[in-house]
């Protein structure tokens, strides 16, 4: 049997993938795979995939054909991830030098799938849902500050211009004890800020029987992890609860920032994406939020020139961002995704129109980031440092809590610690600020 000594592997996607990729190579090492970043080297190659939109799939597939023929010595060549649980087999069709297909649900089988290519196999496994056998312990941390963990996979939302129930599957919880040993020895591990990772955390548990919601692990997990920052990603604006917001508000750990994408500002546009909200019960939430929690900072998902959306629509998404005074924003030009009902729509707005939306959208969250740079002006903020700077080496940048970039003077020792830094400046999205020398508790 062949024998292989080393692996590259690429992440496209989500942070969600990126958990996925430490996993995989967690479980690679653990075979006595040694890890190479020349792909052009490697004797086994993953492409960890995402599907969300077209251009994502398309850097994969041009990527393929590039080291097909870069590579004549033939490595073992695996696509794993969303692309993978989508398009199944016929990537193995249309890809004869391609060895493996493993869905986002199957990546814990890596290793036997593996052991079938050396054996002179072609294998394609793409489960529909997510079994609890990944050992997430495995993960090999990138960072050794700040760590992502899975609390829920998949999605059972719906919205028609989505891949990710597809792709993904329907929504999986993970049982808390998992989740809160996971945080306690990354805690013991010296982490300084967790980041709890699902296609919408706000779900947690409602597949199963544990009676534990998504703000009662907040509570358990905010009891393990002292000092430890935690954050959360992504809220469906539907499932956020009152409860959620009283437990950012009390728990210390818990960091006054959510990921609450809006899609677009019309109630046309929303109904027809099967947001299943309206623009003015997304205000409700925003303001019953901001009540409970005023200095929260708020973050949002646009998706422009989804099919038929007009010109009055899309101003109408604009306004929407101006007055939600979002402090960071995702936007994407609408891609039409096969086997979403969306796709079945005629994708009518016009690539240029698209783009120019898209411009237009990014240089208000330019000026909404310069506004609120101004208001924090001379105030002080509680900084994590997480490295230097890689503009100015006696400068090291890190987050606020609301995670606002700040860069300030300062060297390597500072690296891993929360520092009050008092804001002095802004360009474009970070800020500029002094250390002040009494670290917070
Ligand atoms: N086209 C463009 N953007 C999309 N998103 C999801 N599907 C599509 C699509 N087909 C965006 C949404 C989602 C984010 C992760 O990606 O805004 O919140
Ligand atoms: Fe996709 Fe909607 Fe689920 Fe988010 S909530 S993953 S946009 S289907």
């Amino acid at each position: 049997m062949r024998q292989l000594r080393t692996f590259y592997i690429r992440t496209y996607g989500c942070q969600m993938n990126e958990l996925d990729s430490e996993v995989i190579t967690g479980m690679l090492e653990r075979r006595g795979l040694i890890e190479v970043d020349d792909e052009l080297q490697a004797d086994l190659l993953i492409f960890n995939t995402c599907s969300v939109r077209d251009l994502a799939e398309r850097k994969v597939l041009g990527k393929l054909g590039q080291l097909h023929r870069a590579r004549p010595d033939r490595p073992v060549i695996g696509i794993t991830g969303c692309m993978a649980s989508v398009k199944k087999e016929k990537l193995l069709e249309k890809f004869p030098f391609l060895d493996f297909v493993l869905g986002t649900n199957d990546i814990h089988l890596l290793s036997e799938v593996v052991t079938q290519v050396l054996q002179g196999q072609r294998v394609a496994q793409t489960a529909e849902t997510f079994s609890h056998e990944l050992e997430y312990d495995l993960a090999k941390r990138k960072d050794s500050i700040k760590a992502s963990v899975s609390i829920i996979r998949g999605c059972n939302k719906h919205c028609t211009y989505c891949i990710v129930p597809y792709s993904r599957g329907k929504e999986v919880s993970r049982p808390p004890k998992e989740i809160i040993d996971e945080c306690k020895r990354l805690v013991d591990g010296g982490y300084k800020e967790i980041t709890l990772l699902g296609q919408n955390v706000n779900s947690y548990g409602k597949d199963a029987d544990w009676n534990i919601h998504f703000h009662d692990l907040l509570g358990e997990i905010d009891k393990v992890v002292g000092h430890c920052r935690v954050r959360f990603l992504t809220s469906h604006p539907v499932d956020i609860t009152e409860n959620l917001m009283m437990a950012i508000r009390d728990l210390d750990s818990v960091c006054e920032c959510v990921h609450f994408p809006l899609q677009a500002g019309s109630n046309r546009i929303l109904q027809k994406m099967h947001r299943m909200y309206t623009k003015e019960e997304y205000r409700e939430k925003v303001h019953l939020l901001k009540m409970h929690v005023p200095d929260i900072a708020l973050g949002t998902d646009i998706i422009v020139g989804f099919p038929s959306e007009t010109e009055e629509e899309f101003l109408e998404t604009l306004t929407a961002m101006e007055e939600f005074a979002y402090s960071f924003g995702f936007i994407f030009a609408y891609s039409p995704r096969k086997g979403t009902p969306a796709s079945r729509w005629v994708d009518d707005v016009p690539k240029e129109v698209k783009e120019e939306r898209l411009h237009t959208l990014l240089s208000l969250l330019d000026q909404l980031s310069q506004k609120e740079a101004s208001h924090l002006m001379g105030s002080t903020c509680e900084v994590l440092v997480e490295s230097m700077s890689a503009k100015n080496e006696k400068m090291v940048k890190g987050r606020t809590r609301t995670w606002k970039q700040v860069v300030f003077k300062g060297d390597s020792s500072l690296i891993g610690t929360l520092q009050n830094v008092r804001i002095v400046g802004s360009s474009n999205q970070t800020l500029m600020g002094h250390m002040f020398h009494d670290p917070p508790l």
